[in-house]
């Protein structure tokens, strides 16, 4: 089977999270970079991507990558690449999104309708048609200038990944689901630890642990772009990647996890959200404010994004909150606590220093991953 590049964009900082999951679906790394991986899979390997990993944006098939300073090297460049490999004559194809840095090329829209105007002339010449209907299958391309070095891809995904389905009803500045999943991969969690999610909103942590905790894919139950691409990927791949999603799924578990916030909408959306992802039976949602935080037993985890204060009347009630947070965290036995904010006082007023500390870019917030690491579990002993 022909095997091609596919890039794996991801949150800045979570690049190796990203790199562990596409490793374990078995695939050879070719390339990380800040914010994306790139990595070896055949047609396979395009459905396989899609459903199961949890932590990146999209898949891009990769079509092309080379320098080029001026537009008419644009052009030459992009003309150059065999196009009908990859859109067939009734394609819809279009440049949908074009970012620079530190490049020479740096206009969106010209890039976009001079890399349109040369994929248009090669598909002409070699298809022998002056007219594209565009009415068939789609074929979204994105570049991206690094340093004047232009990488292309397709976008085999569609809906960005993140939009895993199930997030219907939603609460004020939620996280992303890709991104909560990566800050809990980014624990020692797993699904026999305890995990608390005290300011839950739409449930997003607690979710996306449950969603891991079941083993279940986060695309199974939406769709991708590439799934049209009848050509480039046989359905065959599509109904296997699905079929080993299902087969793989068990939410005949036990587990111990549980999102609180004092809001009771945000409740209501959880438990909504948590019911459309099939995974209600592993959560137990409830309302509670933070300083009434409290677990019976010892070594769980806190993985939560607490307000950070975006209006000014939530702005004057952090640094109580905060203390609050503290103060829960202190009367858990033996937990550890990670805890993402933009909140530049968070450690003044939870009162402790992280023991590890990670920025993270969240869109274009700068937030911080304050790690307080609790001891680890004694081994249990084997009979
Ligand atoms: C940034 S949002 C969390 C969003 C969530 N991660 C999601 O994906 O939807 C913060 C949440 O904290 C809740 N909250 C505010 N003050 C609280 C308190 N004292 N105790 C518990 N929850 C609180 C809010 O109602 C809000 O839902």
């Amino acid at each position: 089977m022909k095997y091609m590049e596919l890039i794996a964009p991801c949150h800045f900082g979570m690049e190796a999270v990203l790199k562990r999951e596409i490793l374990d679906l078995g695939y050879e790394i070719s390339k990380v970079e800040d914010g994306k991986v790139t990595f070896l899979a055949d047609a396979e390997g395009i459905a396989q991507a899609n459903m199961f990993l949890r932590t990146t944006e999209r898949i891009l098939l990769k079509a092309g990558e080379f320098k080029a300073v001026t537009f008419d090297e644009l052009f030459e460049k992009t003309k150059a690449i065999p196009w009908e490999e990859y859109i067939p004559k009734d394609g819809k194809f279009w440049v949908a999104k074009a970012n620079s840095v530190k490049s020479a090329l740096f206009s969106p829209s010209d890039i976009q309708s001079i890399m349109k105007k040369a994929i248009v002339e090669r598909l002409k010449s070699v298809y022998g048609i002056s007219w594209f209907q565009e009415d068939g299958a789609s074929f979204p391309i994105r570049v991206s200038f690094m340093k004047d070095v232009a990488t292309i891809g397709i976008d085999t995904s569609g809906v960005s990944l993140h939009k895993r389905g199930y997030r219907q009803m939603t609460v004020k500045a939620p996280i992303t689901e890709t991104l909560a999943a990566a800050l809990i991969m980014l624990t020692p969690w797993n699904k026999d630890r305890i995990l608390v999610d005290p300011f839950c909103g739409s449930g997003t942590f607690p979710i996306e642990a449950a969603m891991i905790a079941a083993d279940m894919a986060p695309g199974m139950n939406r769709s991708f772009l590439a799934e049209d691409w009848k050509h480039l990927v046989p359905r065959k791949c599509w109904y296997d990647a699905l079929e080993e999603a299902q087969d793989r799924v068990n939410t005949d578990i036990q587990t111990d996890i549980q999102g609180y916030d004092i809001d009771a909408e945000a409740l209501k959306a959880a438990r909504s959200n948590a019911k459309m992802a099939g995974v209600d039976g592993l959560i137990h949602f409830q309302q509670r404010a933070v300083k009434d935080l409290s677990h019976q037993k010892p070594y769980g985890f806190i993985i939560t994004n607490p307000p950070y204060g975006e209006r000014l009347e939530e702005k004057e009630a952090l640094p109580q909150l905060y203390r609050e947070i503290g103060e829960s965290y202190n009367r858990l036995d033996k937990w550890s606590m990670y805890l993402i904010t933009s909140y530049d006082r968070a450690e003044n007023d939870i009162g402790r220093k992280a023991d590890k500390n990670r920025k993270i870019y969240n869109g274009m917030l700068k937030t911080y991953y304050y790690q307080f690491l609790g001891p680890k579990p004694p081994r249990r002993k084997k009979d």
